[in-house]
């Protein structure tokens, strides 16, 4: 078992089981105990949780349908109406039991239930334990833009059993697989050596690997939770990768996060190259094993067009220019670059 001090927090990472969340549960007296969870993580994560603890037997229930169309103040609203009626109070403990959209909506939920009380994340899916468990953000989705409305609000803690993922799809871990890629990418050449040379599925979440990604990313969080400054680098990939995300999502097809967040950090790649932060043999290294990973996807023109349209709207512009933190080079990164909408375009027409 490994123990990562975030924020506030601690962040177990257990092959199998729950003995940490056992130990933390023996230690508190909460009032009550309701586990948020959707049908997936209902059917396949709850009666483990609960054969393994037995505190949580007498946990209320609060199940949701699943899915990012979800993670809205509708679903809010259902959910703070059943911890009215379930009588939930301050001393009570949410328990999120899910991907990242459970532990968003059920850490915002819980951020702003009687001005905040404590939760904790049980995370299922890849996403969620190697990125989402760090960092502190909740919130929802709100007129069609992402994480719209939302708060920094930190668990209590995050209990990480990595055999939960064992019910998870193959496009669920490739998804999760993205953000340890980007994560490589910005903060440890090692690691990318590392990571590139794994190509079969089981290989992308070991403990190692979570491990590895968690304490990455929690060393930029540590420094910067608001993001005012160095926390900026963990949006490489995702200027372009939340535009293509929209583009794809208006023309009512199907995309998951970490897909696009792949074709993101393809595009950035190749501009970073064209600005001379990596060079031609990194650039290379990186696309082939995307390419390897995500198989090769290519863009329609209407896409391209599209990117570039909802590109100009995203937050992490500064003025009138596009923003962007690139690899410079591979393990360390650059902040707020400025970048042409020509070079954009050029570099988005290469894929
Ligand atoms: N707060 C953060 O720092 C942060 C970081 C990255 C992403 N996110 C958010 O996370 C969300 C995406 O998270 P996600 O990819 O985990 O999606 P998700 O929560 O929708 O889960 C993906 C699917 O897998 C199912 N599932 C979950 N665990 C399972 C399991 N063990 N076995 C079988 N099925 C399972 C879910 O029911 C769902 O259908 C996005 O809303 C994104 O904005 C948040």
């Amino acid at each position: 078992m490994s123990i990562i001090k975030s924020t506030s927090y601690n962040i177990h990472i257990e092959k199998n089981g729950f003995e940490a969340l056992n130990t933390f549960l023996s230690k508190k007296e909460y009032s009550k105990y309701i586990i948020i969870c959707d049908e997936n993580t209902i059917e396949q994560c709850l009666s483990r949780l609960l054969f393994n603890c037995d505190i949580l037997t007498t946990a209320e229930i609060i199940e949701l349908e699943s899915g990012e169309k979800n993670k809205n103040l509708e679903t809010c609203m259902q959910v703070w109406g059943a911890l009215t009626d379930i009588g939930a109070d301050k001393k009570s403990l949410i328990v999120n039991l899910g991907g990242g959209v459970i532990s968003d909506l059920g850490g915002f939920v819980a951020s702003t239930f009687k001005r905040g009380i404590d939760f904790i994340n049980i995370p299922t899916t890849l996403l969620a334990m190697a990125d989402a468990s760090v960092g502190a953000k909740t919130g929802v989705d709100f007129e069609g833009i992402k994480n719209h409305i939302g708060t920094i609000y930190q668990p209590k803690g995050v209990f990480i059993n990595i055999a939960l993922l064992e019910s998870l799809s193959e496009r669920h871990i490739i998804n999760g697989y993205a953000e340890i890629i980007k994560i490589a990418l910005i903060a440890d050449a090692d690691f990318w050596k590392k990571i590139k040379k794994l190509k079969k599925l089981e290989t992308f979440y070991s403990e190692d690997i979570i491990t590895k990604a968690i304490e990455l990313k929690n060393n930029i969080v540590k420094k910067d939770l608001y993001e005012k400054n160095i926390r900026k680098s963990l949006n490489f990939g995702h200027s372009i990768g939340h535009a293509f995300e929209s583009a794809i999502l208006q023309q009512k097809k199907d995309i998951l996060h970490g897909e696009a967040i792949a074709i993101g950090m393809l595009v950035e790649s190749e501009i970073a190259h064209q600005l001379r932060f990596i060079s031609k043999a990194e650039l290379n290294s990186i696309s082939s094993y995307l390419k390897t990973v995500f198989k090769n996807k290519s863009l329609t023109n209407p896409t391209k067009k599209l990117i570039l349209s909802f590109l100009k709207h995203d937050k992490k512009n500064e003025g009138a220019s596009l923003c962007f933190a690139f690899p410079n080079p591979i393990g360390k990164y650059k902040l707020r670059c400025g970048v042409t909408s020509e070079i954009i375009e050029n570099c988005i027409s290469k894929l």
